[in-house]
């Protein structure tokens, strides 16, 4: 059965962004934060905390999350690959990170510079200390279908890197096909191990386009029980460790598709007294 609503997390800034080849003044990418703040989106992925070397686009981390403006109710999560960026982070004013795995040795390798088994390491120490920040994390797992490097992954793999993030703490688990190569036939099987392993209420499919097959695989995780979607606006994105990678499934297409299918998008509850937001109950603030 579909789910009822659906949260989108809108990751335009940060996947859209990290890849373009021009570099975005901050300015701008204050002005689009802040524009998506206003269009409904729940959350809204803001930047990353990585090396300056490795993604010279996000270098402006700290500028942007102090520039934006934080919307009520509006979570504004951003990348921490190892604790020196998850202290960056909560430095700069986030309130929520996520940290970045892959079911794929070389991919972790050229994404990330370690093992899949050493990044779950680093994730730890990421855990651990956000635990006590009670800072939310969100975990994702690369390369779910197809890597650039090593062609198809197993989804066994998948599950246990899944499985893993999961035991850590994370509280959502975003499934990602990196280089948009999985149909609804992989993104099913893949779906189907993963689910096994962590329950469906704690998925999340990220899917890029490369072939067109985005909302098609939305679609069939959607018919599994999935209620959380990556997605970017107008498309952008891309990852600059994966050639070809082509941008993530666009925002507005996954909302006219989940609207046509009477599934609503707004998924964050806000209690107001005299105007104000007193508690907030996302499905992200849930689970600490
Ligand atoms: P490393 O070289 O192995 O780490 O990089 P290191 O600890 O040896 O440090 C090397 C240099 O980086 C040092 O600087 C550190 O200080 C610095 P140097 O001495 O050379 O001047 N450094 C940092 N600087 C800023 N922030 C930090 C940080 N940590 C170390 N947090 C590292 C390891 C992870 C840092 C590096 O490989 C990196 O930054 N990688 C970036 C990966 C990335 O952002 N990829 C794109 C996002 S993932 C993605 O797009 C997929 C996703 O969308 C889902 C999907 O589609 O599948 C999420
Ligand atoms: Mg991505």
């Amino acid at each position: 059965a579909l789910p009822e609503t659906v949260k989108i997390v809108e990751v335009g800034p940060r996947d859209g962004l990290q890849n373009e080849k021009v570099v975005v003044p901050t300015e701008a990418k204050i002005n689009l934060i802040n524009m998506l703040s206003e269009s409904g989106l729940t959350v809204i992925e803001a930047t990353s905390f990585v090396s300056p070397k490795w993604v010279p686009q996000m270098g402006d981390q700290v500028e942007v999350m102090k520039g934006i403006k934080k919307k009520p109710g509006v979570s504004y999560p951003v990348l921490t690959p190892n604790l020196r960026g998850f202290q960056a982070a909560v430095k700069a004013g986030a309130s929520e990170v996520a940290i970045f795995g892959a079911a794929s040795e070389l991919f972790s390798k050229k994404n990330i510079n370690c093992s899949v088994e050493e990044s779950l390491q680093r994730f730890d120490e990421v855990m651990k200390a956000a635990k006590e920040a009670a800072v939310p994390v969100r975990g994702y797992v690369s390369c779910v279908v197809g890597c650039p490097y090593e062609g198809k992954v197993a989804p066994e793999k998948v599950a246990h890197v899944a499985k893993r993030l999961y035991s850590m703490g994370c509280y959502e688990i975003s499934l990602g096909d990196t280089i948009g190569v999985g149909t609804p036939g992989s993104m099913t099987e893949m779906l189907e191990a993963v689910s096994r392993e962590v329950p469906v209420s704690a998925l999340a499919v990220h899917c890029h386009d490369t072939y067109g097959q985005a909302l098609a695989n939305i679609l069939v995780a959607l018919q599994m029980g999935i209620s959380v979607v990556d997605s970017s606006v107008a498309g952008l994105g891309g990852c600059p460790y994966a050639q070809g990678a082509s941008g993530n499934v666009a925002t507005e297409d996954v909302v006219y598709m989940l609207h046509g299918l009477g599934i609503k998008t707004a998924t964050c509850i806000t209690t107001r007294r005299d105007g104000q937001v007193t508690k907030m109950s996302c499905r992200a603030q849930r689970r600490t």
